[in-house]
């Protein structure tokens, strides 16, 4: 029987791998799924999504698997032109680097926004099949942004949230895209819009204030009444989403996790020093500037080659989609330029790996690296800054992060960094390199602290408390308890 706690994400969290013929289910990739399969292995729920495969793709027949933990998964079939014209479309050609501060051109398509549209119904229909009476649906990311009108309007017994995992972009931005009002309005149907920071939701209620009739104030938005709806209180806020602390500490005391660390040293040929990069290959993630850093520090002689290596592992991602085609070519491109100017006989020091890395072995490249180089251009939150912050039981390490990730609002005692300045890149890299064990351990202390208090755990808590909550009265009380921005 479908579960009291409806999660409503584009991606199920598994995923088909395919291989010799046969295959098996992964976890699907990315932040969304890693934050939510912690927070809601305890709990049961129904988790509603895409496989990841058009419905109508060639090839055997697959089963999804009935459960995750605690969770039933359903499956909201998309055909291979659903998949091109939502996904690859209106998603990762239109409001992914819009979001993003436009850091790649944006497509604006009409027939893109029909499929998005059409594809948000598709969700909203089986939903409102599922949902037992007076069930919570959670809705997540900017992948169903029409999504909790649509269900609204459907079903009004429902408590709706939404929880966007990008970031919200400033108003004159977001007032280019010909949508606009209609986005707006999908959200507006939610009980509780929660984003990843205090800028994304400022951003959103600028846009709300000057586009809507609806008005903002102390964390709630009064949403006029019209002839077939009555008026209605959104609730609003900032829920920094965060990881599973216990679970990577729990790994990072393994022996098994422990070797492989030392293993990674030890096939980079033991280097006094080992920076690390772990990135979806994204235009977002400023892979390219880091490298551009790196290499300099190399050329000036204020890195050496000979004890030093950069490992960058890139997850492939959204393969096709044009920019994400352009973006590989220009990162192997330079990597390859890097190789080859930098290169002795035998090794080189810098390392690239193109795949996705299962999410243990993960840590074990985290405990593995002195510096952690989380630079991008723009985003949401970066949960790879946390990961690495919890990896490092031991309280030494140090992360150099960029001011425009989320977890940059946070993470104050890593090493802040504008990634487009590549001067001050460089001179925050060696300082984190250079800088004596104490200065590590205090910094690396702090983060962790930051990190501990906000796991992933009181991050789906607070959220489902407040978006449950019986009144505005309560959710005050829960917001002032929790220490939430507004
Ligand atoms: O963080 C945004 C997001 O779309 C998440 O939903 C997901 O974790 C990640 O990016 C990867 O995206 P995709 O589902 O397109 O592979």
């Amino acid at each position: 029987m479908t579960s009291k706690v409806l999660v409503v994400a584009n991606r199920l969290p598994v995923e088909f791998q395919e291989s010799d013929g046969g295959g098996t289910w992964t976890r699907s990739p990315g932040g969304l799924v890693t934050a939510l399969d912690s927070a809601l292995s305890r709990h049961a729920c129904t988790w509603i999504g895409w496989s990841g495969r058009a419905c109508d793709e060639e090839g055997p027949a697959l089963e999804i698997p009935q459960r995750l933990h605690e969770c039933e998964l359903l499956e909201v079939p998309l055909t291979a032109e659903e998949v091109s014209s939502h996904y690859e479309g209106f998603c990762n050609a239109t409001l992914w680097p819009l979001y993003h501060d436009a850091v790649a051109p944006v497509v604006y398509s009409r027939s893109t926004f029909h499929t998005y549209e059409a594809v948000n119904r598709r969700f909203c229909d089986i939903v409102a099949s599922e949902a037992p009476r007076d069930a919570t649906v959670w809705v997540h990311d900017y992948q169903l942004q029409l999504l909790p009108q649509m269900l609204r309007r459907l079903r009004p017994d429902v408590r709706i949230g939404f929880f966007l995992h990008i970031p919200f972009p400033p108003p004159e931005l977001f007032g280019r895209l010909p949508w606009r009002t209609q986005i707006l309005n999908g959200l507006l149907g939610a009980d509780l819009i929660g984003f990843q920071t205090a800028d994304a939701l400022e951003n959103f209620l600028a846009s709300v204030n000057a586009l809507t009739p609806a008005t903002a104030a102390d964390g709630f938005i009064s949403v006029p009444g019209n002839g077939n709806e009555n008026p209605r209180t959104v609730t609003v806020g900032a829920f920094p989403i965060s990881i599973d602390i216990d679970h990577i500490g729990a790994l990072a005391t393994t022996d098994e996790i422990r070797n492989l660390a030392g293993q990674v040293r030890s096939d980079l040929g033991d280097p006094r020093t080992l920076l690390l990069g772990v990135d979806r290959l994204d235009y977002t993630k400023g892979i390219e500037l880091r490298l551009k850093a790196i290499v300099e520090l190399f050329e000036e002689g204020a890195l050496n080659p000979y004890e030093t290596v950069f490992l960058q592992i890139a997850s492939p991602s959204r393969q096709n989609v044009e920019q994400y085609q352009r973006i590989r070519e220009q990162v192997e491109g330079a990597i390859g330029r890097a190789v080859g100017d930098l290169s002795r006989l035998g090794t080189s020091p810098i390392q690239y790996m193109y795949q996705t890395m299962p999410s243990d072995d993960l840590v074990a490249f985290y405990m593995a690296a002195d510096v952690m180089l989380v630079t991008p251009l723009r985003d949401g939150m970066n949960l790879v800054a946390k990961e690495y912050v919890a990896s490092r039981i031991g309280d030494d390490g140090a992360l150099v992060l960029s001011e425009f990730a989320g977890a940059g609002r946070e993470l104050r005692d890593a090493w802040l960094i504008n990634p487009y300045d590549t001067d001050g890149l460089k001179r925050a890299i060696l300082r984190a390199v250079r800088a004596s064990k104490t200065e590590k351990a205090r910094r690396m202390s702090s983060l962790r602290q930051a990190v501990v208090r906000h796991d992933v755990q009181r991050w789906s808590e607070e959220f489902l408390s407040i978006l449950n909550a019986a009144d505005q009265q309560e959710i005050i009380d829960l917001r002032e308890r929790a220490g939430l921005p507004l």
